[in-house]
């Protein structure tokens, strides 16, 4: 097929408009991103969205509209707080799903029984709309998955070939796609944030729910709101994209030691790679603008791994976040945690190897053994606590009587867990402030202490039973009993394997190689 490029004459609308009206497919401006429309009421034409998108069919389609009226036939009832929101809103980048009415097909529904409208506000789209004549059905002009197009040029790459014609009416002005929000449940709930903001739209209707996809990952099992959001959407073809949670400063830090990838980054930032901009801090509009343009290109360089700017989640902020957070499938590199690695381990496994391993990759390596000896001298404020809990006799002329301490607190298991409680967040305060980006935090009681909550990602050691054994027995000169009774206080391999992110054997197994590929997947 021959893809006409049409301009926004009206001579050339009026074209596009009986294409449409005939059942053909044409690509649009809007002042949110480019639509692929066809004529709503017409199944056939319809499909052949999905075809050209390569769109799954269960995902359904915006019907835009040029006139308000026009929304009548398309629903069962326009409820007063979508005649409330339409008022307000229509035209604009503002899209309200309803109760359908028998009208509107179930390829254009993808089989649900409500349907989104929107009346778009570009006067390119509302000139076609107008000679179309007809609702039409328009989702945005990218294959399946790719990023929105927010120009002409996009369209023609995805486009080519597939539709029967193309108006190139230059950039779009709010560059991520209209606002989706149901009013088809009892409370309206945004299911895709855009420029029309949940604050503007509570401002009109009251209280606003955020549909929990928006912002986090779908659950395996959960039923998605809007088929929408259960896709991979918007990621580049090659490259791996990781968003990095932190300051401008701590952004800065670890991005400009990451030579040989790229950082997306707002314009003021001070990175020392190569790097793409998407608008500025603080203006969520800006970025807005610029984000699908930047996740194109992307794909016209050559960069394995990007590395974000984390957006704020306020105002059209939530709607940049939404796409980019897909972007990266979700993966959030979180530089405000202490610890970047919290690395743990039974008995004998060899952790301690393991960590000095990590220095060779550059880590600092936080031992919290090491610092547990050290809590007394350096948080004097928890003694008191020991000795309401121990007796007051734990302390001799000013000094602490660590064996009669250590009689009391290990006499069972209720009294060593009541020094546990004491000690635990005193060790890890302490740890905390000897810790240094990038870090790793070598806690055999990682989890019992609530350490792995201050940590980005976490690792098991694991090596086997008699291995371990063997190496303890060695080590700390014990027999047999008293090794097992150490490892029968402790979580075994499955449980380790089970909580944490990440595994590494050490059995006799390469170190530096299973680090390598961790590092690769989880920096
Ligand atoms: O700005 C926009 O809305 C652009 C321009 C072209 O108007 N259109 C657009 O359409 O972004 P599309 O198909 O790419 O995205 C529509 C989103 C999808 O996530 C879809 O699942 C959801 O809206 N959606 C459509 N109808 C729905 C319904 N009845 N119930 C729930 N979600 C629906
Ligand atoms: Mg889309």
């Amino acid at each position: 097929m021959i893809t006409k490029i049409l301009s926004t004459s009206d001579e050339d609308l009026a074209l596009a408009g009986k294409i449409i009206r005939n059942g053909g497919l044409v690509a649009f401006p809007t002042e949110t991103v480019y639509g692929l429309g066809a004529n709503a009421l017409n199944p056939e034409a319809t499909k052949n969205i999905y075809l050209a998108k390569g769109r799954p069919s269960d995902n359904p389609l915006i019907v835009h509209i040029a006139k308000k009226e026009q929304i009548v036939p398309l629903v069962e009832n326009v409820t007063e707080n979508a005649k409330k929101l339409m008022d307000a809103f229509f035209p604009g980048p503002l899209t309200i799903i309803l109760k359908k009415s028998n009208l509107v097909n179930n390829v254009v529904s993808g089989g649900l029984d409500t349907v989104a409208v929107r009346m778009p506000v570009n006067k390119i789209a509302h000139r076609l709309l107008e000679f179309c004549d007809c609702p039409v059905a328009a989702p945005s002009a990218n294959s399946s998955g790719l990023p929105s197009p927010t120009k002409a040029k996009y369209v023609i790459d995805d486009m080519n070939g597939k539709i029967d014609a193309i108006i190139d009416g230059g950039d779009c002005d709010f560059g991520v796609e209209s606002t989706v929000i149901t009013l088809a449940t009892d409370v309206p709930t945004i299911l895709r944030p855009g420029s029309v903001t949940k604050e503007m739209l509570e401002s009109v209707i009251g209280r606003v729910e955020v549909a929990r996809a928006v912002l986090e990952g779908m659950k395996n099992d959960e039923v998605a709101a809007s088929p929408g959001m259960k896709y991979k959407h918007y990621a580049p073809k090659n490259a791996k994209i990781i968003m990095v949670k932190g300051s401008k400063e701590q952004y800065e830090n670890f991005v400009n030691t990451k030579k040989g990838a790229l950082a997306l980054c707002f314009d003021d930032d001070n990175i020392t790679i190569d790097k793409l901009t998407y608008g500025k801090e603080n203006d969520d509009e800006s970025q807005a603008h610029e984000l699908f343009d930047a996740l194109r290109l992307i794909d016209e360089m050559n960069f394995k791994k990007v590395y974000a700017r984390i957006p704020s989640t306020t105002g059209v902020g939530m709607a940049v976040y939404n796409r980019l957070i897909r972007a990266c499938a979700f993966q959030i590199l979180d530089l405000t945690k202490p610890f970047t690695i919290g690395l743990t381990g039974g008995s004998g496994s060899g952790k301690g190897y393991v960590a000095k391993v990590f220095e060779d990759f550059g880590f600092n390596v936080i031992d919290a053994d090491f610092y547990a000896r050290q809590i007394f001298d350096k948080k004097p404020s928890i003694i008191p606590l020991l000795q309401t809990e121990f007796g007051n006799d734990i302390i001799e002329e000013g000094k602490l009587n660590r064996q009669l301490l250590a009689d009391r607190a290990f006499k069972n298991a209720e009294s060593t867990k009541r020094l546990n409680e004491i000690t635990h967040p005193a060790i890890i305060e302490l740890c905390k402030e000897n810790a240094k980006f990038p870090c790793v935090f070598d806690a055999p009681q990682l989890f019992e202490s609530g350490g792995d909550e201050l940590c980005y990602k976490t690792i098991a050691v694991i090596a086997d039973d008699d291995i371990r054994l063997k190496r303890i027995m060695e080590r700390d000169n014990i027999t047999k009993e008293q090794a097992l009774r150490r490892f029968s206080v402790q979580k075994s391999n499955d449980e380790f394997e089970q909580i944490c992110d990440y595994v590494i054997y050490n059995n006799n197994e390469d170190i530096s190689s299973q680090i390598k590929n961790i590092l690769e997947e989880m920096l």
